[in-house]
Order: C-alpha cells, then sequence, then structure tokens
C-alpha cells in the first residue's frame, strides 16, 4: 500500500491545480490485449511528469462489463483484471507521488452496474425485501403492470425504467436507471446505501488517493413518493433550472450526504478533495462547491461556450463570482470523455448543428482542422492564466481532433447503442492515443487498439510532436512549466482592449494575458513575452492567438 509519498501537506494544493485526466482504457496498453491498463499509466509517468501537472483524475478503472465505458460498476473498491490489479494500482499511486502528481480517482454513487452483487441479490428476491431497497424497485402501471411507472426517459434508453424481466426477475416490477438498464440507480433513501459508499470512500483515501470526482454529483437523491409523478416533458432529464425543486436532481436533501463525506474527507491530512460533476444551474454550484459539501464543482461552460471574446468574459465573470462566494475556486475545462474534441469544435462553424454533422460525412461543412488546433490552443492558454483549477483531457494536448468515421458496428458507446439516428456517441474522444507515428495501435500497444484508430493519427502522436517546437504539444508543455510562476493570489483584472474581440487581463504578479479571438492582427504590448499559442505574425498577435507577458 503506498503511504511514503513527497508530495507536500498543503491543503490547498487543488485551488489552483493542474488536472489532466486519462481515461484507462484509452490511455497506454502494457500487454497488448487493445485495452489501455494500470501499468500502461506508471509506464508513461516520464511523460506525465513532462506535462508539470498537479495531478491525474483517472476515469473508472473498477470491475466492469464496460457497457457505459466503465462508469457501471461492479465492485467499487477493486480494478478490473482487464486493467491490472490492486498491487498495479498502489504502484501506480506510488510512482505518481514520488513524481509530484496526486491522483482523483472517480466515484460512480448514483448507480451501480446491474453485475454488481447487491444488484444480483436484488433481482433474486423478493418485492419489499431488504435486497430490493437498495435500489429503486416499484410495480408498473396498468391492469397487469404491464407499463413502466412513469413516463420518464433515461439518458440512453426511452425509459429510466426496465422490468425485471429482462435481468432474469421473477416478480412484476420495475427498477429505475438514469442512464442505461445495466445502470440501476441505488436508493439514496437507505442507509446502508450511504455507510457502502462511505467505505468506498475511505477505501481508496486509505490508500493513498487524493481527491475524487464525483459523477452525477447531483443525481443521488430522487422524490419516488407515491403516487409517482409523471413529468410529460423530460427535458434534459430536468436536470438544470430546477433549483431545488426538481423531481430527480438537484436536490437539497443531497448536502446530507455530501457534509457526511466532508467529515470523512477531513480526518485526513491533508484533507481529501473532491470535484462534483453536477450539471445545475449556476446558482446551486456553490452548495456543491461549499468547504462543507464537496469543495469545488465543475463549470461546463467552456465545453460549449463559442470562441467569442464576449461570451468567454461573461463565463468567467460568472465563475470567478460563484467561487468568491463558496471560498472554492473555478474548474476550467475544454474537453472530457464525454464530449466532441474541442480542437474539432473549434474548427467547425459555430451556427453548424454538431450532432447531426457528427452523424453526416461533414462534408456539407468541411472541419478546418488548422484553425481548430489553433484556436484550442489560444483557448487552453487563456484558461490556464486564470485563477482557479484546469481540467484537462488526454489528448488535448496533442491538439487531437474528434474521430468521426468510426464504423457503426464498432462503437461502444450506449449514447449511440440506444440512440443511433440520432447521436453519434462519445466514442470519437475516446480512441486510444497515438504515441509513435506508425507501428502497431501508434506506439498504444503491442497489439491492436479497442477502438479504430484513422491513419491521421500518427501525425498527432507524442513522438511527431516532441520533434516540433510550434507543436500542441510543445505548447502545453511549456504553458504547464509557466504556469507554475503564476500568482496564486485569485484575483483578475480586465483591461480595455478597445476591441470586442479582443480580450485582456491581468494576475496581481504583473502576469498579463491578451487574446485575439477574431480580430486582424493586434500590436503586442511592450513587456516580456513568455509565450504566444500561435507565432507572432509580423509582431503581431494574429486572430486565434493567446499571448502571456509580464510588463518590464
Ligand atoms: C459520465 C459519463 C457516464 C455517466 C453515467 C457521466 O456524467 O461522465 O461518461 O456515461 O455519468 O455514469
Amino acid at each position: 500500500m503506498s503511504t511514503s509519498t513527497g508530495l507536500s501537506k498543503d491543503k490547498n494544493w487543488w485551488r489552483q491545480a493542474a488536472v489532466y485526466q486519462i481515461y484507462p482504457r484509452s490511455f497506454a496498453d502494457s500487454n497488448g490485449d487493445g485495452i489501455g491498463d494500470l501499468k500502461g499509466v506508471t509506464s508513461r509517468i516520464p511523460y506525465l511528469k513532462s506535462l508539470s501537472i498537479d495531478a491525474v483524475w483517472l476515469s473508472p478503472f473498477y470491475p466492469s462489463a464496460l457497457v457505459d465505458g466503465g462508469y457501471d460498476v461492479d465492485d467499487y473498491r477493486n480494478v478490473d483484471p482487464k486493467l491490472g490489479t490492486l498491487a498495479d494500482f498502489d504502484e501506480m499511486l506510488a510512482e505518481l507521488h514520488k513524481v509530484g502528481i496526486r491522483v482523483y480517482v472517480d466515484i460512480v454513487p448514483n448507480h451501480s452496474s446491474n453485475l454488481h452483487v447487491w444488484f444480483k441479490e436484488a433481482i433474486a428476491s423478493e418485492p419489499g425485501s431488504k435486497a430490493r431497497s437498495r435500489y429503486l424497485f416499484r410495480d408498473g402501471r396498468g391492469a397487469n403492470g404491464e407499463l413502466p411507472p412513469t413516463d420518464w426517459v433515461s439518458h440512453f434508453a426511452p425509459s429510466a425504467w426496465t422490468h425485471e424481466s429482462a435481468m432474469g426477475g421473477k416478480h412484476n416490477q420495475w427498477y429505475m436507471h438514469w442512464f442505461a438498464p445495466e445502470q440501476p440507480d441505488f436508493n439514496w433513501d437507505n442507509r446502508e446505501v450511504h455507510d457502502e459508499f462511505l467505505k468506498t470512500l475511505k477505501f481508496w483515501a486509505d490508500r493513498g488517493v487524493d481527491a475524487f470526482r464525483i459523477d452525477v454529483a447531483h443525481a443521488l437523491k430522487k422524490d419516488l413518493s407515491e403516487p409517482l409523478r409523471n413529468l410529460n416533458v423530460f427535458e434534459g432529464l430536468e436536470e438544470r433550472g430546477n433549483k431545488g425543486k426538481g423531481i430527480l436532481a438537484d436536490r437539497d436533501e443531497l448536502f446530507a450526504i455530501y457534509k457526511e463525506w466532508r467529515k470523512l474527507f477531513n480526518q485526513y491530512d491533508p484533507p481529501r478533495v473532491a470535484v462534483a460533476e453536477a450539471n445545475v444551474h449556476t446558482e446551486r454550484v456553490p452548495l456543491y462547491a461549499s468547504t462543507k459539501t464537496l469543495g469545488q464543482c465543475f463549470d461546463f461552460k467552456f465545453l460549449d461556450t463559442p470562441f467569442e471574446a464576449a461570451v468567454y468574459k461573461e463565463a468567467v465573470q460568472d465563475a470567478l463570482k460563484a467561487a468568491t462566494k463558496n471560498k472554492s475556486t473555478c474548474t476550467w475545462a475544454l474537453s472530457n470523455h464525454d464530449q466532441i474534441r474541442h480542437a474539432t469544435k473549434m474548427g467547425l462553424n459555430p451556427a453548424v448543428d454538431r450532432r447531426s454533422w457528427m452523424l453526416s460525412d461533414g462534408t456539407s461543412h468541411p472541419l478546418d482542422k488548422a484553425s481548430g488546433t489553433q484556436n484550442g490552443l489560444a483557448a487552453t492558454l487563456f484558461v490556464l492564466a486564470l485563477p482557479g483549477a484546469t481540467y484537462m483531457y488526454q489528448g488535448e494536448e496533442l491538439g487531437l481532433h474528434e474521430v468521426t468515421d468510426i464504423p457503426g458496428d464498432q462503437i461502444q458507446d450506449p449514447q449511440y447503442l440506444r440512440n443511433h439516428k440520432i447521436d453519434k456517441g462519445r466514442d470519437g474522444c475516446r480512441v486510444p492515443l497515438p504515441w509513435t507515428k506508425s507501428g502497431p495501435s501508434f506506439g498504444f500497444g503491442t497489439g491492436g487498439a479497442h477502438l479504430p484508430q484513422p491513419n491521421w493519427f500518427g501525425d498527432y502522436s507524442v513522438e511527431v510532436e516532441e520533434k516540433d517546437s510550434q507543436s500542441p504539444l510543445a505548447i502545453y508543455r511549456k504553458a504547464l512549466e509557466l504556469r507554475k510562476g503564476l500568482t496564486t493570489e485569485e484575483k483578475v483584472k480586465w483591461h480595455k482592449t478597445g476591441n470586442s474581440s479582443v480580450l485582456h487581463f491581468s494576475r496581481p504578479n504583473g502576469w498579463h494575458c491578451i487574446t485575439n479571438f477574431r480580430a486582424a492582427p493586434i500590436a503586442m504590448p511592450k513587456g516580456k513575452l513568455l509565450i504566444s499559442s500561435h507565432p507572432l505574425q509580423d509582431g503581431k498577435i494574429a486572430a486565434g492567438t493567446t499571448v502571456w507577458f509580464k510588463k518590464k
């Protein structure tokens, strides 16, 4: 078990952290079976160290049938044999700690998988039993209970209810699931569920895990009191905008759970840290990010904000205001494993409906790959200069684009499998990383890759980009290294630019950041240029460029 580390005891390490998200199945494969694994992560620690990051966040690596990429967990306190062993985990953690990189693990408390021992027990038990009360079983409507209890829909399927017979149950009940039928939702009105998750959090914290990312943190508590209510219009699973009044999400009772978790986190030195994935109204974010609950909450604005000055500024101002209110810090993210890669979003005309584009052959609205990569880098330097933590998704440091042409029969994502006519799903950002220009699976492993890698991947490989001082990788490395010299004082001063497409802010230690979004080239102010996301043109900052400089 890993205990001795070279890490500081600074309890505020997370406030300005640069966190790199690893999607373990697609990062590095050590045994040639086509699936990334924990030993693969350990083997790439020198690369992670070269990025000057403070922490890695590992998406789930627990035993799972991978119906939803590991977010269907069979056993919360173990490692999937396809990805390694607990001993591999301990070794990886110890080696990461040795080089000063902390570790977030993903906790999935809203649902387990249908293969979790509790669910198997529930399906085999009587209605009303203790085993069933850990999940959300209900009788159906209709003369013989043949209709689902309500009209609720799930993220991945037409109905949020599945009849138990689909899972081998012999009674006539239905169970609820926000996601796939293989992801039954827990009943958080049952104390046993609380105790089980406290045990899981303690298990990982005792092993030395520094922090937790809490999956769908806004959904644990639901109002399933009788009579159940139909929602008729069930847009976005009524997630946003309900401000505590929803039936299925963002309910006030949630915070008692997170207060109890906080007590556990604070028993460690430094206290364990958590970040909520909660897709809620901005006004509600402080409740999740409070020092009494989880401490930090993802801000998803930048995932969908067009690369435009006014909206970027507004997003930053809102986030800073919220962070000050709750004594937390901002969480900047341009990409993650659920999103079309941001280089691709930014290389498309913003008016294009990306969902339909992803399902098309792309020719009606061609992707401008170069400008997408360039704008993506400018956006990255913009967020990295701000106070707060930045969460980066594996491959964005290579300027990787979405893989849009995975054949339907090779797609694994339930978002596609269950909605294939309207949604291409998320596999396009989950294709195994290219490490080398050529060779089997572009250096991902010695065998193949569990999702097909396109021919162009080699040009975005670590091997190719390491040889190019202007590559996205080179810019990320330099920016992340420079960022260590940025002040930790969490203030931003905006400067007038006289141009609606240019933003300029500075930090209290005289560090300035200018982004030219779409304007004609602008003059570079006097000062010491620290980095430019794109080379200056005749000494000027062109559109799609961010520069950092210090006033002399
Ligand atoms: C994760 C997704 C996952 C879902 C269900 C999300 O928020 O990020 O990848 O499909 O939770 O667990």
